[in-house]
């Protein structure tokens, strides 16, 4: 994107372009949880930033900002991604859906109520992350064996070690998602 790249000084002699937008900012559109969302951004804006600090959303949570603990982790154009490592402006026209965007007129996805329903969650910070990881995860193994979901979570951490709880609601989920 142009706006990853320094405004080079013009050569001497030639007349300066007019700044598109004002220096420093970047203009970044996208949907989120299937509405238009758009911003002039400092560049270096994280999706996740995007997400908390200018949409509200913060569902989305920020354990680490290393990359490690997946409780940022949103789906980017129907793929789970860690948000603290995607730059809000290379989404631009991209599709987001967070945790906020899961369930449709109150209806939990049935990955949030199988949740519920195993008690895959303590504390309940790494849910958000793990219900988005979670749910491409069955996309992508749509009858998953337990040794699958643990090796597939391996970038989600829980810091209050529910896995065995985690591990069940997604095997349940998987059911309900296949049927
Ligand atoms: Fe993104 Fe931890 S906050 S991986
Ligand atoms: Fe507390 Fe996972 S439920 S960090």
């Amino acid at each position: 994107m142009s706006w990853f790249r320094k405004a080079q000084a013009p050569a001497a002699g030639t007349a300066a372009a007019a700044p598109p937008q004002e220096a420093g900012t970047a203009k970044v559109a996208m949907t989120v949880n299937g509405k238009a969302a758009a911003a002039d951004i400092d560049p270096r804006t994280l999706l996740v930033q995007f997400l908390r600090e200018n949409m509200r959303l913060t569902g989305t949570h920020v354990g680490c900002d290393t990359s490690q603990c997946g409780a940022c982790v949103v789906h980017l154009d129907g793929k789970a991604v860690k948000s603290c490592t995607v730059l809000a402006a290379s989404c631009d026209g991209s599709e987001v859906t967070t945790i906020e965007g899961l369930a449709v007129d109150g209806k939990l996805h049935p990955m949030q109520e199988a949740f519920r329903q195993h008690h895959g969650l303590q504390c309940g910070f790494c849910t958000p992350g793990m219900v988005m990881s979670a749910i491409d995860l069955v996309k992508n193994f749509p009858d998953p064996s337990e040794q699958q979901i643990r090796e597939q979570l391996d970038g989600n951490l829980c810091r209050c070690t529910g896995y065995h709880n985690i591990v069940k609601a997604i095997k349940a989920a998987s059911q309900t998602m296949r049927s």
